[in-house]
């Protein structure tokens, strides 16, 4: 079974109050985004293997660490998963990224592929798939099934807010995927919002609504 981490820092439960405000603006959301996202890769990367290399400080030599292992890749879920991208490279800026474009019919809630490109050697990479939302899980799974198509076998997912519903179903269709969730929430409504939730993350990152 996967492993799921909730996040418990404090900076992480105070940004969000802020990101769940109705009145705070799109500006202020966008960048609290981005900021969460760091905060959550920081503890989604906590078990990175490290290197000791013989490094020389100005005055001595000394053992030093280096991140070791597969080399990282940053998957967001357009269009929403683009602001954690941006946080996320700051910690990790030699990372590559790689888009998947997926959309949620309104209607039926399933999710639609419109655009996927991924480094050349996305296979050897250990991947960080991000979206700020899980509802259902639907765009959460589908995206998982594309980058497995291709043949990527090492995934985590990161998100800020989860419904129960979705990350239930993200541990049954793929187990072997470890989650990194901003806060586990209560349900979803009947449109498929996440209760208390934010609202709609992509039209509140772009101003779209
Ligand atoms: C939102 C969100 C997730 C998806 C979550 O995207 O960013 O991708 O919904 O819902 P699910 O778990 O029920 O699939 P949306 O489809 O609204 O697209 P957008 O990012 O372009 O706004
Ligand atoms: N997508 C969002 O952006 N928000 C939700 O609450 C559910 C899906």
């Amino acid at each position: 079974m996967s492993k799921i981490t909730i996040m418990d820092h404090p900076l992480i439960k105070h940004k969000l109050g802020i990101m769940r405000r109705k009145d705070t603006s799109t500006m202020e959301f966008r960048a609290l985004t981005s900021e969460v996202a760091m905060l959550i890769c920081y503890e989604a990367t906590r078990e990175l293997p490290l290197a000791e290399i013989e490094i020389e400080t100005p005055l001595a030599k000394t053992i030093a660490y280096e991140i070791e292992g597969k080399k990282l890749c940053i998957a967001p879920i357009i269009r929403a998963g683009l602001h954690m991208s941006d946080g996320i490279l700051k910690l990790i800026p030699n990372a590559k990224v790689g888009h998947i474009g997926l959309y949620r019919d309104e209607e039926t809630l399933e999710p639609v592929e419109y655009f996927c490109k991924l480094p050349p050697d996305a296979q050897e990479r250990e991947f960080y798939l991000v979206d700020p939302m899980l509802a259902t899980g639907g765009s959460a799974c589908a995206a998982i099934d594309i980058l497995k198509k291709r043949g990527i076998s090492k995934i985590n997912f990161l998100c800020i807010v989860a419904a129960p519903e979705g990350v239930e179903r993200l541990q049954k269709e793929h187990p072997d995927v470890d989650i990194f969730i901003g806060a586990l929430d209560e349900k979803l409504n009947e449109n498929g919002y996440i209760l208390p939730g934010l609202g709609d993350a992509g039209d509140r990152i772009y101003g779209t609504k």
